[in-house]
């Protein structure tokens, strides 16, 4: 965790009208190692410096005109203003003795407390919703309260310091800050307010988060999302590693779409799909796709804009390979025009027009050659014919080998200026022309 000078200085700004207790145990280092004795010096320094300061965490806007908690208070919507002054009751009841060894504070100048916060606090307020869970919030450990609450009165909800709780965080957690103002594509709910996540005071989880930050915090607001990881039928193995969601997304924000973790979708998926991978559902081996695309550099459309959930969902689904619409797993399949997520950009006509001059250029003057192949019982699939990742060989992402079975033939694809022709294991070399419809006798 970074802390900057700005950051403290901001703390000590803050402080010095909030009465700061001891928050920071020293520039740079970590309260958590700061022992009570050392806090109440610091407070003591910084009381010294504030005698005088009103208990009020609002600065007149002309006298702090350069500082940051001004300039942050116009970046932040101050929506934990309210209407008017919240009392402490303690403070309201006017025994100033229930937290002073003094009766007259104010008078005397004597302002030393009975005990040290937090205990003084703990009179009354419990210890366990505080710092009873298995993470403790770094300045409430070290008994800090007065950094965020002041003790008295505040303009603000909870009696804290800030107006905005992300105005609060990013006192201290300086680099959030900058990153919160520099950073597009910031997740909502952290530009909203980091307690959506993170409790100021203590949690069970690491980060003080409020469930365990690798998946189940994701789910509890993303519950379409565990409804898909976990009831569909081609799942992802990526959601299972260790870092479950964070695999591919910062739970802040990377200055990415959708707070990815790479440049593109299709950087995030070559990370891990730049080895043989092994499906869970079949043991099936996955190709290789980085080292297929670095050999194939003639890539389909959605993979030249990088995107390959165009068609797979990262997520998981229901269809073959997770793919967004269903297409067909074997060879040869039955045609049905709903089976093939391939006509989520192309035109199913392509396949559906039995004549045509212009649904595609795989005819033989007029006869669809598409809907020969594919359009029909026991039809071949595209994947017969083309390859939807990437080629090398042969143009209109016709693949150099197909697989049929176990075996792998070649297809000997020649492409002619009004046609072509393919020699592949299942009939000799046919031709096709769209202008002069040849009569193949093989
Ligand atoms: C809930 C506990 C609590 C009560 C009640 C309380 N105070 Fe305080 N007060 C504090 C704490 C904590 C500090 C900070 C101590 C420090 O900085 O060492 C403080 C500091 C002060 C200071 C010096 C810092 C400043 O600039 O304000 C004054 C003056 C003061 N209190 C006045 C009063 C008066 C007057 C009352 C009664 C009307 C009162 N307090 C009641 C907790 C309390
Ligand atoms: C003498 C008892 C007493 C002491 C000591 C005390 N409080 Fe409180 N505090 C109360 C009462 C009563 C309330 C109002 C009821 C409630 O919200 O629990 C309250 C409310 C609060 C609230 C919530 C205000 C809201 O908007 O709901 C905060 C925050 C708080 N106290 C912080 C502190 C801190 C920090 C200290 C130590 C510096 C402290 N209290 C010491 C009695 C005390
Ligand atoms: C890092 C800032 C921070 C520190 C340090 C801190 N609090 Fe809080 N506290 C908050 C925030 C933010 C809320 C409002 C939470 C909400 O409403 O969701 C809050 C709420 C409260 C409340 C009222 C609601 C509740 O949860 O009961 C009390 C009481 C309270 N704090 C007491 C304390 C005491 C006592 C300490 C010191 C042991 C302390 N706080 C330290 C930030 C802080
Ligand atoms: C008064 C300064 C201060 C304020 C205000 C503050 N923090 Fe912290 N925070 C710290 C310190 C100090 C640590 C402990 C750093 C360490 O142990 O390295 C810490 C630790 C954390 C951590 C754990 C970081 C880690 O690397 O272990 C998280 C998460 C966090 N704070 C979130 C918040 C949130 C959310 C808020 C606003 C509700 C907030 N903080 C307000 C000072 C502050
Ligand atoms: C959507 C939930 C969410 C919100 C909202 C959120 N965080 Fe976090 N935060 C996380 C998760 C999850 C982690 C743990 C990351 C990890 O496992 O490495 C984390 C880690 C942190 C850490 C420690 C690691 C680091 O990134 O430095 C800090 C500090 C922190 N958050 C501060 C904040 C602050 C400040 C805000 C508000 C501006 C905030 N968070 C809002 C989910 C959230
Ligand atoms: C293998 C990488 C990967 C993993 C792991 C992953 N995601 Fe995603 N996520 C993506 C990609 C890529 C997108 C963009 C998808 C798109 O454009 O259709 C995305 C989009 C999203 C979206 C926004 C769009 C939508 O589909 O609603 C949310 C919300 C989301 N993911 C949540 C999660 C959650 C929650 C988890 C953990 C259960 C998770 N993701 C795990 C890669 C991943
Ligand atoms: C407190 C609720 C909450 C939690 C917890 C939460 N999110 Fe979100 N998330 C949202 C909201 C609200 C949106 C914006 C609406 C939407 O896209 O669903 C969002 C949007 C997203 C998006 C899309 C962002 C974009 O650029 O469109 C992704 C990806 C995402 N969340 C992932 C995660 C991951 C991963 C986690 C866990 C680390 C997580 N969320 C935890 C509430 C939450
Ligand atoms: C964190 C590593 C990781 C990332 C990142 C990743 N994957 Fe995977 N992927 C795996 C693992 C491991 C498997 C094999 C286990 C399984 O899901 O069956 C797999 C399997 C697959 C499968 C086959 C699923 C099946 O069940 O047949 C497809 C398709 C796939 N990933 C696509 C993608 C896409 C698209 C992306 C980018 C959005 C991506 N992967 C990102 C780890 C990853
Ligand atoms: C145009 C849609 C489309 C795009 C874009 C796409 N895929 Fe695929 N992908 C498919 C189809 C269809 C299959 C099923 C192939 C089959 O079974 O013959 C598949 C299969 C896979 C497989 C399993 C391969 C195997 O061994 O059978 C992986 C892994 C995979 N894709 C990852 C990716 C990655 C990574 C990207 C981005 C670089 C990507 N896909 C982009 C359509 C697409
Ligand atoms: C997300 C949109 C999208 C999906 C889904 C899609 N494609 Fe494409 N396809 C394109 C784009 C864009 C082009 C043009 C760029 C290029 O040549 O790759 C293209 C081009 C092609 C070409 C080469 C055209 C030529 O003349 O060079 C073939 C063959 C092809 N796609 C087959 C398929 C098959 C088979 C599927 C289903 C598995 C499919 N496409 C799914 C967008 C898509
Ligand atoms: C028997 C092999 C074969 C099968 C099966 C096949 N195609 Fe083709 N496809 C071709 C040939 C050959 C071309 C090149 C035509 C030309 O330009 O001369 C082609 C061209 C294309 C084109 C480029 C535009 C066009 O039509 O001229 C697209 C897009 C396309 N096919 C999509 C598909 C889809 C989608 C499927 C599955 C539903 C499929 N193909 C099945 C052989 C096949």
């Amino acid at each position: 965790m970074k802390f900057s000078i700005n950051g403290l200085i901001s703390i000590m700004f803050i402080a010095s009208v909030a009465m700061f207790s001891g928050c920071m145990g020293g520039a740079g280092e970590s309260v958590s190692t700061t022992t009570p004795q050392e806090s109440t010096e610091v407070v003591a320094k910084a009381a010294e410096q504030s005698v005088a300061a009103e208990p009020v965490a609002v600065p007149e806007p002309e006298s702090v005109a350069q500082s940051t908690p001004a300039e942050e208070e116009s970046i932040f919507e101050p929506n934990l203003r309210l209407d008017k002054e919240m009392f402490h009751p303690p403070f309201e009841w006017g025994d100033c003795t229930v937290c002073h060894t003094n009766s007259d504070p104010e008078g005397s100048g004597d302002h030393a407390t009975i005990l040290d916060t937090p205990d003084l606090c703990y009179q009354c307020h419990d210890k366990d919703a505080k710092e009873g869970k298995k993470f403790i919030h770094g300045p409430v450990a070290a008994g800090a309260c007065t950094a965020c609450h002041n003790p008295h009165k505040s303009p603000n909800k909870r009696l804290l310091v800030a107006s905005n709780i992300n105005q609060l965080c990013t006192m201290c957690h300086q680099a959030k800050g900058d990153f919160l103002h520099e950073t597009a594509n910031i997740h909502p709910p952290v530009k909203d307010q980091c307690t959506n996540c993170h409790d100021p005071h203590t949690e069970d989880y690491k980060f003080q988060l409020r469930a365990d930050g690798k998946k189940d915090l994701c789910v509890m607001c993303h519950v379409d999302k565990k409804e898909r990881i976990e009831n569909s039928k081609y799942k992802h193995g990526a959601i299972d590693r260790p870092n479950g969601c964070q695999e591919c997304h910062d739970p802040h924000g990377t200055g990415q779409p959708r707070m990815l973790k790479a440049d593109s979708v299709m950087d995030m998926c070559l990370k891990c799909h730049n080895q043989t991978l092994t499906t869970d559902e079949d043991g099936y081996k996955l190709l290789n796709i980085k080292k297929h695309l670095d050999e194939n550099p003639d890539w389909h459309g959605p993979i030249q804009w990088g995107d390959c959930a165009m068609c797979h969902n990262p997520h998981g689904s229901d269809n073959l390979r997770m793919l967004k619409k269903p297409f067909p797993k074997s060879f040869y399949s039955n045609f049905d025009e709903n089976n093939y997520i391939c006509f989520e950009c192309h035109d199913s006509q392509k396949i559906m027009a039995e004549q045509t001059v212009e649904d595609t250029n795989f005819r033989n003057g007029t006869s669809n050659m598409h809907y020969v192949h594919v359009n029909k019982k026991k039809g071949r699939t595209c994947r017969a014919c083309h390859d939807f990742h990437g080629t090398k060989d042969y143009p209109h992402h016709l693949r150099k080998k197909t697989q049929f079975g176990k075996i792998s033939f070649p297809i000997r694809y020649i492409e002619t200026p009004t046609g072509g022709s393919c020699a592949p294991a299942c009939h000799a070399r046919r031709y096709y022309d769209r202008e002069n419809p040849v009569v193949n006798t093989k």
